[in-house]
């Protein structure tokens, strides 16, 4: 079983104090404690990150990409703007899962666009924690076949 990288992009850091009516009362912190509880009882290895700079985003996702290693991509505000993380995807041939915790579609218009998606094999949202926790059961099906 190959390593599951678990990417969080900007602001993410702050979960538990954030916004919690939107995002929960979870930290970051306890997310990955429930990702690795899961992952290990099903044999898989993750790595856990999260970086409020772009380019670390681009920089793990290339990585992942070249070792042919899945992505769950929470990439946060970026999912919505950036190009640079969808040229990585695309140029890596990345396997990437786009999760979100929140209904973003249910939210204001400038979140309904995604740069993720489109090079995504798939995305979760909506289900604030359990969306990583449904994410990494498709990963670990085998769910992420689509080459951007
Ligand atoms: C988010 C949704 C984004 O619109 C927002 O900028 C975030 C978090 C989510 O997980 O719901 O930072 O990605």
């Amino acid at each position: 079983m190959p390593v599951i990288h678990i990417i969080n992009g900007p602001n993410l850091n702050l979960l538990g104090t954030r916004e919690p009516e939107t995002y929960g009362s979870l930290t970051l912190a306890d997310i990955e404690t429930r990702l690795r509880m899961l992952a290990s009882a099903r044999g898989a290895q993750i790595t856990f990150r999260q970086s409020n700079h772009e380019g670390d985003l681009v920089t793990w996702i290339q990585e992942a990409g070249a070792a042919g290693e899945p992505v769950i991509l929470n990439a946060g505000a970026y999912t919505h703007t950036s190009i640079a993380i969808h040229d990585a995807i695309r140029g890596a041939s990345a396997h990437v899962v786009e999760v979100h915790l929140s209904n973003v579609h249910a939210r204001e218009s400038f979140r309904h666009p995604s740069f993720i998606a489109p090079v995504a094999a798939g995305v979760i949202l909506g289900f604030g924690a359990m969306s990583y926790e449904l994410a990494l059961e498709a990963v670990l099906a085998g769910a992420p076949q689509k080459k951007s």
